[in-house]
Parts: structure tokens; C-alpha cells; sequence
């Protein structure tokens, strides 16, 4: 087996997690009959600090649902300019909600107040109407980044001001929160919807969570519906998922420590650029100044290390319940000599 730190979406579930889905109780969680669904449901809207949440495929379902929920067909959104819900989401915002997007830049995927601040639409007949504002956390392109609680305050505090929602892209929650020392309610308190995914870093085989107030949790179930992802005896990977929340939250910690040793053994290896102080979480992205994203990966793919392209001259390792600390040494021992082409 390579030592696989494409992404944290790769863990395959371990016995005691199958045995959780193997014992699930079932019914019809399109009628509202599946018992361990409810349970998620109610587990993740206790930890997420929401009044419900709606269990969902995946984690672009929950924030596609959370946006045509929010939006109607001609309204605009403010999105941080590199996060997922825009870069990786097959333009689901123009494409599904008819939305159009007005992109922030973010410092490490945080936008400063003042820049959302300016681009909210005055009324005007000419305008669309500036109707919700995206942010993620931690944050995917800019390394697992987490967002400062104060700057998410404070956007919350200018959106709602401004009469905008806000949607948390909170798929890695959960390693914010854990490397915060803080609830996740505590990182998600103000939004009106939020999202987090139980197939990242916490190891279930599939399924996300999309969340808020009681009339947008309704209006949220209307829209799965609408995209296909009423699901029936669902239970089977609820049951994961609820293994999951309950036992892989706490040792993402471990994920962090590693992915920090990571950094510092790739600092250490000339022709990268990595900066080891950054490593919030889970997440190292190591710069390329000798060759390409192409010919780094494939040299590492020789030594049987497997990390993903971020760019032309960049490149993604996640750390992930899989992965150990031999692999941290594979993966430096496989960067020294994919390095040189
Ligand atoms: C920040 C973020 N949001 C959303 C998603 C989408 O999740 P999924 O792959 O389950 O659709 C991802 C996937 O990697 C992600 O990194």
C-alpha cells in the first residue's frame, strides 16, 4: 500500500466503525423514519451549535443545498476567492441557484471586513441584490488555515448588519475546533447555515451534515429533495458517521502533529518551499522552485508516497487516520529524491 496523503477523504472504514453500520437501525429517512439518521441529525446540530441539520451525501451537496436555500436566481453571494464552494464545485452557484458570485480575496482564506464591506450592493435598480456571504473553515487552498474567531465575528457582525446571511463551509470543521481547543459551536456561532463533513479527517466512508435554524432546516430538506439526495435506509453510513463524531474528533490532533512533522522534514529539503509555521491542521502545501507539480508527483509515486497537484509548482499532503509516522518519513525520504527530477 503507498503511503496516501492525496487527501484525508481516502481512509477506508476499521472494524469497529463497520461493526457501527453493520448493527445501524434502519427505516425510510425519506419519510423521517431512519432512527440512527435522527440521531446524526441531532447529534451534529448539538456539536455545530444549530438548531438542525440535514444529513447529505456529501459535503458539495450540503453547500449547494445551503446556498439555494438562502438565494433566488439573480441574487449575488460574497465568496472568499479561493474557497471550495467556488474553485471545486463545477460553478454550482451560477449553475444550480442562478447566483452570481462577487469573489473577496482572504489572507489565508480570511477576507477583511472592509473588503466585504465594499462590495455590498447599494439598492439600486441596477443591482443585484447582495443576499449571502461564503466563508470556509479551516480552509482547503490556503493549508488547512483556520479562521480567526474574532475575524469570523467580526464578518458575521458586518454581514448581518449589512442585512446578508452567512454560509460556513465548515467541512473541516472539526480539526479547527480541535486545534483552537474551542467547541465547534463556538467557530460557527452567528451563521445561518453551516456545513461539516464526516468523510474528511474523522474517517466515515461517505456523508455530510448541512445545518441552521428550524424554517432554514425545512427549507433545506425541501432542496436535498430537489437534488437527489433523499436518501432511504440511510442509516448505514448515519451509523458511521455518528461512530465517527463520537470517537475520531479528539485524535485529529495527532493528524495535525503529524502533518507538522511533515513540514518541518519537507523545509529541510532543498527545492521546497514550505513554511512549517503555517501548518495549522491537517494540510501541508509545499511550493516547487526545481520541477513541476507533474514530475514531483511522479517521482514520489516511484518511492510510493501519493500527494495531489495544487497548482503548476505546488502541491497538497494531507495527514489523515491512515497515515502514520512511518509514512511522515517515507514521504521526506520520496520528496529528497522527487525533487530532482
Ligand atoms: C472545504 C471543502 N468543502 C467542501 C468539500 C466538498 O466535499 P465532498 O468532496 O464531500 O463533496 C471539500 C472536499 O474536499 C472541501 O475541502
Amino acid at each position: 500500500m503507498p503511503a496516501d496523503f492525496r487527501s484525508d477523504t481516502v481512509t477506508r472504514p476499521d472494524a469497529a466503525m463497520r461493526r457501527a453500520m453493520y448493527e445501524a437501525e434502519v427505516g425510510d429517512d425519506v419519510y423521517g423514519e431512519d432512527p440512527t439518521v435522527r440521531r446524526l441529525e441531532e447529534r451534529a446540530a448539538e456539536l455545530l451549535g444549530v438548531a438542525g441539520t440535514v444529513f447529505v451525501p456529501s459535503g458539495t451537496m450540503a453547500n449547494q443545498a445551503a446556498v439555494m436555500a438562502q438565494t433566488r436566481p439573480g441574487d449575488e453571494a460574497i465568496v472568499e476567492a479561493e474557497a471550495h464552494i467556488l474553485y471545486y464545485e463545477r460553478a454550482g452557484l451560477a449553475a444550480l441557484s442562478g447566483v452570481q458570485v462577487r469573489p473577496v480575496p482572504g489572507e489565508r482564506g480570511a477576507p477583511a471586513p472592509e473588503d466585504v464591506a465594499r462590495l455590498v450592493r447599494e439598492r439600486d435598480l441596477h443591482f443585484p441584490p447582495t443576499r449571502l456571504l461564503c466563508l470556509e473553515n479551516t480552509h482547503n487552498r490556503a493549508g488547512g488555515a483556520v479562521l480567526p474567531v474574532e475575524r469570523w465575528d467580526a464578518l458575521v457582525a458586518l454581514a448581518h448588519g449589512r442585512g446578508l446571511r452567512v454560509h460556513l463551509d465548515g467541512a473541516r470543521i472539526w480539526n479547527a475546533a480541535v486545534a483552537l481547543d474551542l467547541p465547534p459551536a463556538r467557530l460557527t456561532r452567528g451563521a445561518d447555515t453551516v456545513s461539516a463533513c464526516f468523510s474528511k479527517g474523522l474517517g466515515a466512508p461517505v456523508g455530510s451534515v448541512v445545518g441552521g435554524d428550524a424554517e432554514t432546516v425545512a427549507r433545506l430538506r425541501e432542496v436535498r429533495k430537489l437534488l437527489g439526495g433523499g436518501m432511504r435506509q440511510a442509516g448505514v453510513i448515519a451509523a458511521a458517521a455518528l461512530y465517527a463524531l463520537e470517537h475520531n474528533r479528539q485524535r485529529l490532533a495527532e493528524d495535525h502533529a503529524r502533518a507538522r512533522r511533515l513540514a518541518e522534514g519537507l523545509a529541510g529539503v532543498e527545492g521546497l518551499g514550505v513554511d512549517p509555521g503555517a501548518v495549522e491542521t491537517n494540510i501541508v502545501i509545499v511550493r516547487l522552485e526545481r520541477v513541476t507539480a507533474e514530475t514531483f508527483l511522479a517521482g514520489l509515486r516511484r518511492e510510493g508516497v501519493l500527494a495531489t497537484r495544487m497548482g503548476e509548482r505546488a502541491v497538497r499532503f494531507v495527514t489523515h487516520l491512515d497515515v502514520g509516522d512511518g509514512d511522515v518519513e517515507a514521504a521526506v525520504r520520496a520528496a529528497r529524491a522527487a525533487v530532482t527530477g
